[in-house]
């Protein structure tokens, strides 16, 4: 018998401070209306000082373990998707272990970027199917305010932090469940998307940092067509590997980098508007972040009902690719 992985509770987190792409325009050279054409894009949270990704990933955790009426000693696994941890190490996910106050749990992060929350899905459904762990917390949390160039137009306009998680158990048998994940990685993409310092091959020193090069490196342009050819692709490839069509789907839930991206893979599955979530106005590109805010405001605008089939697909920095079917069971 297979124990796919079922949904138990949602929770998000988002800084309170809000930046407005106007109040961006004061200090770089840029606009509402560039922003909003190019990305969708009109604000996104920025975090304040003392909030860190494991703080967010943390409240997010919380709130999942409310929803899922799930208590915290129960929980024998925790991933955390991020590219923006607390420290280079320890992992992240075992900050955000000890605040919840868990010792005896396997805690470990997963860095894949923009596809960082589906890769993590995936693990933990597979763990999950293998017996290696019962109920599981998966976060996608980041603060990439901490790592843009705020003088760089190209990219500081474009991120936002904040914070998804969900609970997770093994599904009862006929209970609405994960079906599938197909994921792939482009290794030779990497230069297109990263931060070139502050790791083993390039170690911080004075030269990197008046360098800047702690920062966000970004070719837009590579990274924009990559983009819209494999959400495609990979939402294809799943939906029929799985003997299914866009005209099947309840609900299309894409990563939330740029607006453009979203529609060109709707469009390419045939799906109208009501069945595909658009959040990034409010929220920038929240890294792996994006799915799981997604899909909280898609239940808060009555876009999901029990037994929803849902399309989720990513792509990231490396590059990364992710994609999932389930039926959605809140
Ligand atoms: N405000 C005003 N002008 C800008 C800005 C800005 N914020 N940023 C760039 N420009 C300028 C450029 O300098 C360029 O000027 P030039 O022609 O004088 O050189 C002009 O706008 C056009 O630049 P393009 O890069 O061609 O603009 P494009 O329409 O491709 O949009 C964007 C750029 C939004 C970055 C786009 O390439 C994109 O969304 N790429 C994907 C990036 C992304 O989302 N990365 C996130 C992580 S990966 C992921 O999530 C998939």
């Amino acid at each position: 018998m297979i124990r796919r992985a079922v949904l138990l509770g949602t929770g998000s987190a988002l800084p309170s401070r809000v930046v407005s792409n106007s109040e961006l325009a004061e200090t770089v050279d840029t606009s509402d209306e560039w922003i909003v054409e190019r990305t969708g894009i009109r604000q996104r949270h920025i975090a304040a000082d003392g909030e860190t990704t494991s703080t967010l990933a943390t409240d997010a955790a919380r709130k999942a373990l409310a929803a899922a009426s799930v208590a915290p000693e129960e929980i024998g696994l925790i991933i955390l998707a991020t590219a923006t941890p607390d420290q280079t190490f320890p992992a992240s996910a075992t900050l955000v272990q000890a605040a919840l106050g868990i010792n005896d749990c396997i805690a470990f992060d997963v860095a894949a970027v923009c596809s960082g929350f589906l890769y993590a899905l995936s693990v933990a459904d597979s763990m999950i199917r293998g017996g290696a762990a019962d109920k599981a917390i998966v976060i996608g949390s980041e603060t990439f305010s901490r790592i843009l160039d705020w003088d760089d137009r190209g990219t500081c306009v474009l991120f936002g932090d904040g914070a998804g998680a969900v609970v997770l158990s093994p599904a009862a048998p006929g209970e609405p469940s994960i079906i599938d994940f197909c994921n792939l990685t482009d290794g030779t993409g990497g230069p297109s998307l990263q931060m070139p310092a502050g790791g083993s091959r390039m170690p911080a020193s004075h030269e990197t940092v008046d360098q800047g090069l702690h920062f966000v490196k970004q070719d837009g342009s590579a990274v924009f067509k990559f983009a819209v050819r494999m959400t495609q692709e990979i939402s294809v490839r799943i939906l029929e590997r799985n003997n299914l069509t866009g005209a099947d789907l309840d609900l299309f839930v894409s990563h939330q980098a740029n607006r453009r991206i979203i529609e060109a893979a709707a469009q390419r599955l045939g799906l109208p508007e009501d069945k595909v979530i658009i959040n990034l106005e409010r929220y920038g590109n929240t890294t792996a972040g994006t799915i799981p805010l997604a899909l909280e405001d898609a239940r808060r605008q009555g876009k999901l009902k029990k037994g929803d089939l849902v399309l989720l697909a990513s792509v990231g920095a490396g590059f990364t690719v992710g994609s999932m079917l389930l039926r959605w069971s809140l």
